[in-house]
This record gives structure tokens, C-alpha cells and sequence, in this order.
């Protein structure tokens, strides 16, 4: 048996990787459809064509259907949804928190899902929603973390999943993380997130889900329950999660919704349809309003677009430019802003996870300040050992006879040597006008340097002079 899960590429706390399972092997990141056994909108033969390579759907649904239930017991799942990859079950657990109970035993349900030949089992896990009491959070937590450590311990056809809960408390998530990684399962979902997802609460979601990764550590696969809008594909990538699921597709289009990569639109309110799918090259905006399959096809063009982020997500992590998608996609709207600015206040974290040469980089915002690579540098700049004479320039062409060192400058970076202008990161494509975080950075890292040789006698050559140096 190879290793369930391999990294290939890395790129911020996000990786492309290989899950194996039962029914083949998945590169991730990776959406799946949600497939709801009642009424598919589009029929997983056809998700199939169009791009999923992994499919969820929900076992307590078909579990408490006899038809269904005989069917899938009789000739598994896969035949059942007519899927031939691999395919997710969830447990009932959403169920839980949406009706408060449910209809069936912990063991009961997880055996089933074992019986239908499901790849990724879930075990009945209690969501706890955001925001409530520390002590509610925590004794379902406890109760969680009893049935789970129950699942873990049956012998599996499969994989099995151990959901992270704990609500709003990073300390909760860390450190049901860290118990569920020492019971080895195959696959970390974070769970109880979907309110927050939906109300838009992105900072709070950067949270948690760095605070359950720093529980995990790096080399297991994490799954963002309920993360379907494109929209945050790239953040949550970037923060290291693997797997997604989206019902979004299917509910977003039943509201006559249109998804980008940029955020939501109401299909009777556009007047063009940007993307070239081939539901939207074979339409005008009018046709597909007045179009008897208007859901069914709303919901091909949110698949396809979310499919397509994610080829986008992999891609970059590919060519080592997650950052600049991020900075892009957290554009979008205010609250991804928030929630982007907050995982810039985990550089540290990001810094010990990133790989240490990619693309060029590009400075866009004063978050660039606080990319890894200019943390990077700061931390390693006072290594340089330098004695005598030192002119620090950013005129390339500046006379520098008498000098012992000459360094370059260039904000965030402030001084570096010479020979490394074309070497990454140093390369940096930066803007004529740089803003005062790159400025205070590049401050900050000359006071690094000039505190770490109080020997050398510095000079300075510079259009503008960083605040506090050389005065
Ligand atoms: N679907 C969305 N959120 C959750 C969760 O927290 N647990 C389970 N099992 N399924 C979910
Ligand atoms: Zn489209």
C-alpha cells in the first residue's frame, strides 16, 4: 500500500498532493460535488464528465430509505450514484445540527458507510456552531473526540475521516487537532464552519483553521466542510487544506445565483455572462433566464467555475504565485480582506512552511510586506558579517571606490548584496511609489543589520532615506 498521502508541491501552508483510496487516486487540492441521493441536479455520470474526480454525498440520507439503503447494500455505493471514482459519505452529523438529532447510533451509521464501500467514511461528529458558551464547546467536544476515538479504533475498508470541532476557540481546535492526529486517521476535516462561511465571517475562519492545522502539523490531508464558493478557494488552499466540498453549485443556482472567483451574482440582474464555459459560450444571459433547464444549467457554469479555481489554486501553488492569487481573490470583498490580513498575521507560520525559492514576486499591497520571503529575510539578515566601509545604495551606477562592501537596497527588502539582484526573492518586481510598510520594513531590516555589525561604518546613498537610519 503506497502512502495515503504524498506532497508534491508546496507553496504557502498549501500543497498539491496525492490521496490514495479505494476506488483511485485523487490530486489535491480537490473539489467534490455534493450529490444529494434524492435529486441530483446533475447526475454524477454526467459531474464525471464534466470534471469531478471526486464525489461526497450524504449516508444517513440514504441510510433511513429503503430503497436506497437495499440498493447500496446490496450493490454498493458506487453502483447506487453510477460514480466509478472515489467517493465521500457524510455521516448525518449536518443533519445533527440543523434538526438537533438524529435517527441512528454512531457505530450504526459508520458500519454502514463502511458496508456501501464509501472511500472517506465520516464518524457521527457533533458540530458545534461558532460563538457558543466555552463549556458547551467543550463537552461536545469531549463527546465528539469519545466517538471518534470509538471510529477509529473498528478495523476500516476504508479511509476514515476525524472532523475538528471546538466552534470559535482556537485553543479547543488546536487541541482536538492534536488528539485526532495521534489517533491516526486519513483525513482532517474542520467542521462547524459553515456558519461562518456564510456569514461571511472570513477572519474567524482564518482562525480556526490555523489554529487546527498548527495541531496537525503539515504532512496529513485537511478537508474545509462546506467550503464550495470559489471565492475561497485560494485563502483556504493557501492555509493548507485539501479537500472541498461544494453543494454550492446546486444551491447557489436553485436561488438563481451565478458564481465567479470574484464573488456572486444574480443571473437576472446580469447583462452578460463572463466566462466561456460551455454552458455560458452556448448562451446569452436572456437565453439561459428564459431557459426551461435554467437550474440545471446554472448550476453546470458554478461547477465549472469552481472547477476551474481550482485548477487555478493548483497551478499557481505549481509555479509558487499563491500569493498573488490570494492578494487578488481577498480583493473581492471587504471581509476576505479581513480574513486574508489575518492569516498575514501568520507569516511566522507560513514562513517555517514555505518553500524557499518560486516565481517572481510581485509586491501589490502593503500585505506584501508581511510575505514570507521579506519575514524570511528580516530573520536571517543580521547573519551577515561585514567590517570597515559600507555604502548601502540604490543608485546601481554610484561610484563606490573606498568602500570595503557595497549593498544594494530595495524596500521591503532594504540592503542586500549586489550579486543577488537577480536571484529570488530579490528580483522582486516592485512599484515606482512604495508604500510605508515596505518602507518601515526595509527600516527595519537596515537597524537588523547595522545592530548586528557595530564595527562597520555605514553610508547611505538612497532617493529616501528610511525613518531612523543614518541620521
Ligand atoms: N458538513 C458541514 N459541516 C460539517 C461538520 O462539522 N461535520 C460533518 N460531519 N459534516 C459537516
Ligand atoms: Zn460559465
Amino acid at each position: 500500500m503506497p502512502d495515503r498521502f504524498e506532497i508534491l508541491h508546496k507553496d504557502l501552508a498549501g500543497r498539491i498532493g496525492r490521496l490514495n483510496t479505494p476506488h483511485g487516486t485523487i490530486e489535491t487540492p480537490g473539489l467534490m460535488p455534493v450529490v444529494n441521493p434524492h435529486q441530483c441536479i446533475i447526475p454524477p455520470k454526467e459531474l464525471a464528465h464534466m470534471g469531478a474526480k471526486i464525489i461526497i454525498t450524504n449516508s444517513y440520507i440514504i441510510h433511513q430509505d429503503s430503497l436506497l439503503k437495499a440498493h447500496a447494500l446490496k450493490a454498493g455505493l458506487h453502483d447506487l450514484l453510477g460514480f466509478d471514482g472515489p467517493i465521500m459519505t457524510d455521516s448525518g452529523a449536518f443533519q445533527l445540527s440543523v434538526y438537533g438529532s438524529v435517527d441512528v447510533q454512531p457505530l450504526e451509521i459508520l458500519n454502514f458507510q463502511f458496508a456501501i464501500q464509501s472511500d472517506i467514511c465520516v464518524p457521527l461528529d457533533i458540530p458545534t456552531p461558532p460563538d457558543v458558551s466555552a463549556d458547551r464547546a467543550r463537552s461536545e467536544l469531549l463527546e465528539t473526540e469519545k466517538r471518534l476515538e470509538e471510529a477509529a479504533a473498528q478495523d476500516r475498508p476504508a479511509l476514515l475521516a476525524g472532523p475538528i470541532q471546538g466552534s470559535t476557540y482556537p485553543d479547543l481546535r488546536h487541541r482536538a487537532a492534536r488528539f485526532l492526529r495521534d489517533k491516526g486517521f486519513d483525513v482532517y476535516p474542520v467542521g462547524g464552519v459553515v456558519p461562518l462561511m456564510e456569514a461571511y465571517r472570513f477572519k474567524d475562519l482564518v482562525e480556526v483553521v490555523t489554529a487546527a492545522k498548527k495541531g496537525l502539523g503539515s504532512g496529513v490531508p485537511v478537508h474545509l466542510f462546506g467550503a464550495g464558493h470559489p471565492m475561497v478557494f485560494a485563502l483556504a488552499a493557501a492555509m493548507g487544506c485539501d479537500l472541498f466540498d461544494s453543494a454550492a453549485y446546486a444551491l447557489y443556482a436553485r436561488q438563481g445565483r451565478y458564481l465567479t472567483a470574484l464573488g456572486t451574482w444574480k443571473l437576472e440582474e446580469m447583462n452578460y455572462l463572463p466566462c466561456s464555459c460551455p454552458v455560458c459560450h452556448a448562451h446569452t444571459q436572456k437565453e439561459l433566464m428564459e431557459s426551461p433547464q435554467k437550474i440545471k444549467l446554472l448550476a453546470m457554469h458554478n461547477l465549472y467555475i469552481s472547477l476551474q479555481e481550482m485548477e487555478q489554486v493548483k497551478q499557481c501553488i505549481h509555479e509558487g504565485s499563491l500569493w498573488e492569487l490570494l492578494e487578488s481573490r481577498c480583493r473581492s470583498h471587504p471581509r476576505m480582506l479581513d480574513g486574508y490580513k489575518r492569516l498575514c498575521a501568520e507569516t511566522e507560520w507560513l514562513e517555517r512552511l514555505d518553500t524557499a525559492t518560486k516565481s517572481t514576486l510581485f509586491y501589490l499591497s502593503p500585505q506584501s510586506a508581511s510575505r514570507p520571503e521579506v519575514i524570511r529575510y528580516s530573520r536571517r539578515i543580521d547573519r551577515f558579517s561585514l567590517c570597515g566601509n559600507v555604502l548601502i545604495t540604490d543608485d546601481h551606477e554610484a561610484d563606490v571606490s573606498g568602500y570595503d562592501h557595497v549593498l544594494h537596497f530595495k524596500p521591503p527588502f532594504g540592503p542586500y548584496p549586489p550579486e543577488l539582484s537577480e536571484t529570488y526573492p530579490f528580483n522582486a518586481e516592485v512599484p515606482e511609489e512604495l508604500d510605508c510598510a515596505a518602507q518601515e520594513q526595509a527600516a527595519k531590516n537596515t537597524k537588523r543589520l547595522i545592530e548586528a555589525n557595530p564595527e562597520a561604518n555605514f553610508s547611505f546613498r538612497l532617493r529616501h532615506l528610511p525613518e531612523g537610519i543614518g541620521e
